[in-house]
This record gives C-alpha cells, sequence and structure tokens, in this order.
C-alpha cells in the first residue's frame, strides 16, 4: 500500500505493509536511526517522535497512522534553534549517561519547552512521565529542562 507522510520536512511516500511498525519505517526504511528502541511495548519512552507536533511512542503505532501525517524526528528538533539550546542544557548538568534514552526525552522535553510558557517542576515531570531513563535518578534531566525554561525565557 503506498504511504506518503511528512518527515523532518521531507515529503516522502512508501510501498509498505500498512501494519509495519511505524519505528522500522522510520529507522529502517528511512535511516532516522536517532530514534531508538528499547522496551518495544510503549512503556520507557526511547522511541518518542513528534506525530503532527504532539509526542507519540513510535513503536506502538503501525506505518498506516504516518499517512497524510507531519513527523519530526530527533534528528531535525536536535538542528533547530530551541533543540540546540535544549542539548546544551543536558549537557551541562551532566543529564545524559549512557545516552539511550535521550533523543526520547530529547523529543518530549522539546514538546514541552514549545507548549508551556508557564514552566515548573511538577509540570515538567508529568510531561516527561512517559520516559524512562536507567541510568540518571532524573534529577539531572529536569534541571537540564528547568534550565532551558529560564533561557527561553531570557529570550523574550
Ligand atoms: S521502545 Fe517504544 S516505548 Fe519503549
Ligand atoms: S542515560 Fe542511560 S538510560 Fe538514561
Amino acid at each position: 500500500m503506498k504511504i506518503s507522510f511528512r518527515i523532518n520536512q521531507k515529503d516522502v511516500s512508501l510501498d509498505l505493509d500498512p501494519m509495519r511498525r511505524l519505528i522500522d519505517v522510520i529507522r529502517e526504511d528511512l535511516g532516522y536511526t536517532g530514534t531508538k528502541e528499547s522496551c518495544g511495548e510503549g512503556e520507557c519512552g526511547a522511541c518518542t517522535i513528534l506525530l503532527d507536533g504532539f509526542p507519540v511512542t513510535s513503536c506502538l503505532l503501525n506505518a498506516i497512522h504516518a499517512q497524510g501525517k507531519q513527523i519530526h524526528t530527533a534528528e531535525y528538533l536536535a538542528k533547530t534553534e530551541k533543540g540546540k539550546l535544549l542539548i546544551d542544557c543536558f549537557d551541562e548538568t551532566n543529564a545524559v549517561q549512557c545516552g539511550f534514552c535521550f533523543p526520547g526525552f530529547f523529543v518530549s522535553s522539546y514538546h514541552y519547552l514549545l507548549n508551556d510558557g508557564e514552566p515548573n517542576l511538577e509540570k515538567i515531570k508529568y510531561a516527561l512521565s512517559g520516559n524512562i531513563c536507567r541510568c540518571t535518578g532524573y534529577t539531572k534531566i529536569f534541571e537540564a529542562i528547568l534550565l532551558a525554561c529560564d533561557r527561553i525565557k531570557k529570550q523574550v
């Protein structure tokens, strides 16, 4: 079946089994390997992408769910101004250890940064509740996002 969508600002049209997992299409067919797979069951958030601007776990979606939609992965968001700022904050607060969870946290926190003008720790925890990190204990991750929120506020 022909499935057409836009990913990272590029139009694509592929002949796909509509039930093929979206994460496999993104990683294997399109080469955006920044999207990671860990649990494969919708529990860890490593595979988070933005689908029409909302964070979703791509391991739980099928190719058909992308039909006519807009997808952004960590690779694209990392090149934006806010994405670069966010990466700097994760770096400065030492919020990344093994790094496997990072693309998922990055996409979820990018969405949070874009959409909450009045950030606080509780809201950040809620926004990232679908992402699991086995290394950091989360404190540094929350610090990174608070720092990014603070820097964005100062820019406005
Ligand atoms: S790999 Fe998709 S939620 Fe864990
Ligand atoms: S830094 Fe290792 S799982 Fe998060």
